[in-house]
């Protein structure tokens, strides 16, 4: 018998971007849409249009450049919300609108101010309005599992009567467990009629660190359709993990009985493509991504691999797209080996791309012997910004134990330059300062700085991620040089082009 095939709804986009710390601009959203239809996902949810002018326009690129997938549009129970949602997505080839309201009594009471009948008539008629604009529609019911049994399903049986093919369970704040998700599955099938020919769908937060394992389980119950953030980035404790729901699907499908139509080949790409642009990196134990998933170091493991991997790895690397990190790239190399390579390693840029790569792989090149894998990943993955924008052009720090860290830096903007001069609690702050004077960036907290080292030895590629928080929302800036207070520096110019580039799309 043929397995189930479970249907991947990616919210990475939607419920992913909303937590601190991962907005994405336009282009960082593209990419990453681009890279989730090469990964083969099944629905697309690329935002919440009536939230803001950048997630409208955001799900109105997405919608006419994405094709294969389905792009879904989020929209609370109100008219203007499912308008502005219909209105994003009328360029898609296959649209869906994605309504939601809360079910529980602590959500309805506290936060909606509604009764149970008025939630009723209002998911009746926006899912009706909803299915009048888009053919394909999903509901969700908020706060799903702390929802009274009886009444959430009055609430999915209106809600499919009113046209919704897809209804959605979410587990909101992450409470429930697997045996608990999988019986109110098995609930919801038995009391919402017709429930057979409509897809039920679970969607998990990871409060309790349960999200993967409830997923599953609503999967091996019936749900056909499972809801995930690649990295499992989200609000809080984050969504149930893309990787690891596939992963867990493929290893494991026979405990399961379902399948997806996934590439899992492009599964380490997809992760380390999000990871970038949010500014952050796997943890080196995390499942299916880290560092060390496929690593073995105690002896008797080592030796057993050795033997043969299936005694220890459920899994092979390649499985998820990691190919043998044995090559490497040197000074001599050319452009089109380093074309190649690149491509091997699932990159494609176009022209333009390739010649910023192509030389920013050449000053590396000259400082940095051997250039791995690895590194080339980080130049590859190094995030576009507009043509109109503060580049570094030379810098000066004088630092040491006995002396006042100042920073001599020069930008330059346009064919301009700009120098000037600061000092600070160290090189970095002193470099700082000096961009601000220089650029006199809006109001702004530097809330994150990290440095991580992108391969191993002295002449190491450092990558600097700087976070900064401003009155409208955070940005991130990455830099990467073998120096630390370049890549610092790089960083910092970064994020804040990047929030004069907000600032610019918000006139
Ligand atoms: O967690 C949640 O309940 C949601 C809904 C909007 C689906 O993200
Ligand atoms: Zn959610």
């Amino acid at each position: 018998m043929s397995m189930r095939k479970i249907k991947i709804f990616d919210t990475t986009l939607r419920d992913g971007e909303q937590s601190p710390g991962c907005s994405m601009n336009l282009q960082e959203k593209l990419d990453i849409a681009r890279q989730l239809v090469r990964l083969g996902v099944d629905v697309i949810e690329a935002g919440f249009p009536a939230s803001s002018k950048g997630d409208a326009e955001a799900v109105t690129a997405i919608a006419s450049a994405v094709k294969g997938a389905v792009v879904c549009a989020l929209a609370r129970c109100v008219r203007s919300d499912i308008d502005a949602a219909a209105k994003a997505l009328s360029q898609a080839e296959h649209p869906r609108i994605h309504v939601f309201i809360a079910t529980s009594e602590i959500h309805m009471q506290y936060k909606l101010k509604m009764s149970r009948e008025q939630v009723l008539d209002a998911v009746r008629e926006c899912v009706s309005y909803a299915r009048s604009l888009c053919g394909d529609v999903q509901f969700s019911a908020e706060d799903a599992t702390r929802s009274d049994r009886g009444f959430l399903c009055r609430v999915l049986q209106t809600a499919a009567d009113a046209g919704a093919a897809t209804l959605n369970i979410p587990d909101t704040v992450g409470y429930t467990t697997p045996a608990e998700m999988a019986s109110l599955i098995e609930y919801v099938k038995e009391h919402v009629k017709g429930a057979d020919s409509l897809t039920l769908a679970a969607h998990c937060h990871n409060d309790l660190g349960l999200a993967v394992a409830n997923s599953l389980s609503a999967v091996a119950a019936g749900a056909g359709q499972v809801e995930c953030t690649v990295n499992g980035i989200g609000e809080r404790a984050g969504n149930a993990a893309l990787e690891e729901i596939v992963m867990g699907l493929k290893i494991r499908g026979d405990a399961t009985d379902a399948c997806t139509g996934v590439d899992t080949t492009q599964i380490y790409r997809t992760s380390r493509l999000v990871y970038a642009t949010v500014g952050a990196h796997a943890p080196k134990n995390k499942p299916i991504v880290g560092d060390n998933a496929f690593s073995h170091e105690a002896g008797i493991h080592q030796h057993g691999v050795m033997n043969d991997r299936r005694t220890y790895e459920i899994m092979r690397p390649e499985d998820i797209g990691v190919t043998e990190r044995n090559m490497s790239l040197g000074k001599h190399s050319g452009r089109h080996a380093f074309e190649k390579r690149l491509a091997e390693l699932g990159y494609t840029p176009d022209k333009a791309q390739l010649d910023a790569y192509f030389e920013k792989f050449k000053e590396l090149a000259d400082r940095k012997k051997d250039i791995t894998d690895r590194d080339l990943e980080a130049i590859a993955s190094e995030r576009a910004v507009r043509q109109d924008v503060f580049t570094l052009d030379r810098f000066t720090v004088q630092a040491g134990n006995r002396s006042t860290p100042t920073c001599v830096i020069r930008l330059e903007k346009n064919g301009e330059k700009f120098e000037d001069v600061a000092i600070g609690d160290g090189p970095v702050d002193a470099a700082y300062k000096a961009v601000d004077k220089i650029i006199c960036p809006p109001d702004h907290e530097l809330y994150d700085y990290s440095i991580h080292s992108i391969s191993g030895g002295k002449d190491a590629l450092g990558e600097v991620t700087v976070k900064l928080r401003m009155k409208n929302g955070t940005v991130t800036g990455r830099g990467l040089s073998t120096d630390v207070i370049e890549a610092s520096i790089l960083a910092y110019i970064n994020a804040v082009n990047r929030m004069l580039e907000r600032a610019d799309d918000e006139k």
